[in-house]
């Protein structure tokens, strides 16, 4: 059976202690509910601190971003290894601003997936079509693109390593959430597609998560549809409040 996830990406906004207050204030509130994994990804300096903070409290901690190398001279990177050695749980690679901003193109977003899952670390794994494409009809097209220069160059999927985010750039910080019926519509073509690809077995069990303004008054509608397997949650995950909101929504 496929897992539901909540993960919050805390992306460039809080500082340690506001981190460490974050995690705090989480915990009071958090009931754990064994159904639904529960993810924070904080910025890297704060990584060890707030893994250390989430030990025992079955909240998994994400990094934001990882190297596509193991080792060696790559001023200012961070590889798997550094990750694992202080507990973290897994990466979100391929997010759109990582696209946008640090011009991450699909080879390069391959290599960081491929090198994450060889070494047994677990993927967030972001896709989702811009405005233009989603207004031109061509959001289907698009996604189906991202995924096949990605994920469907690997050979051997394991799901309990692979997690799919479907994030509509559109959505992303604009506080417009893609409808019910339209993230219904969207994840069964990627699970349609990972079937494809891969059999109906690892489709059924590979979560496909949304992102893109959940707020916890929108969280349920879209967590109900039968291919939504959770949520990516951005603004929302910096308040405490929301966030366990959200996760207490599926
Ligand atoms: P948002 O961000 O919830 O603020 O739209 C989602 C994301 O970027 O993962």
């Amino acid at each position: 059976m496929r897992k539901k996830i909540v993960a919050g990406n805390w992306k460039m906004n809080v500082d340690l202690s506001e981190s460490i207050d974050l995690i705090e204030s989480i915990k009071k509130i958090y009931d754990h509910n064994p159904d639904v994994e529960v993810c924070i990804a904080p910025s890297f300096p704060f990584l060890k601190q707030s893994s250390e903070l989430c030990q025992g409290e079955k909240i998994k901690v994400l990094a934001q971003n990882v190297n596509d190398n193991l080792k060696g001279a790559f001023t200012g990177e961070v590889s798997i290894d550094m990750l694992k050695s202080i507990n973290v749980d897994g990466v979100i690679i391929g997010h759109s601003e990582r696209r946008e901003y640090y011009k991450e193109d699909d080879d390069l977003l391959f290599r960081k997936l491929n090198i994450s899952l060889e070494n047994d670390f677990k993927v967030y794994f972001c896709i989702g079509e811009s405005l233009e494409d989603r207004d031109k009809n061509n959001h289907f097209e698009k996604v189906k693109n991202q995924l096949e220069k990605t994920v469907f160059k690997i050979n051997n999927l394991y799901p309990e390593n692979l997690v799919i985010a479907y994030e509509p750039i559109w959505a992303i910080g604009t506080g417009l959430t893609a409808s019910p019926e339209q993230a219904q519509e969207i994840h069964k073509y990627i699970r349609n597609l990972l079937s494809e690809r891969y059999g109906k077995n690892i489709a059924d069990n590979t979560s496909i998560i949304y992102g893109g303004s959940v707020k916890p008054n929108s969280a349920r509608e879209i967590f109900e549809k039968e291919d939504v397997d959770g949520g990516l949650i951005g603004g929302a995950s910096l308040s405490p409040q929301d966030f366990i909101d959200i996760v207490r929504s599926i």
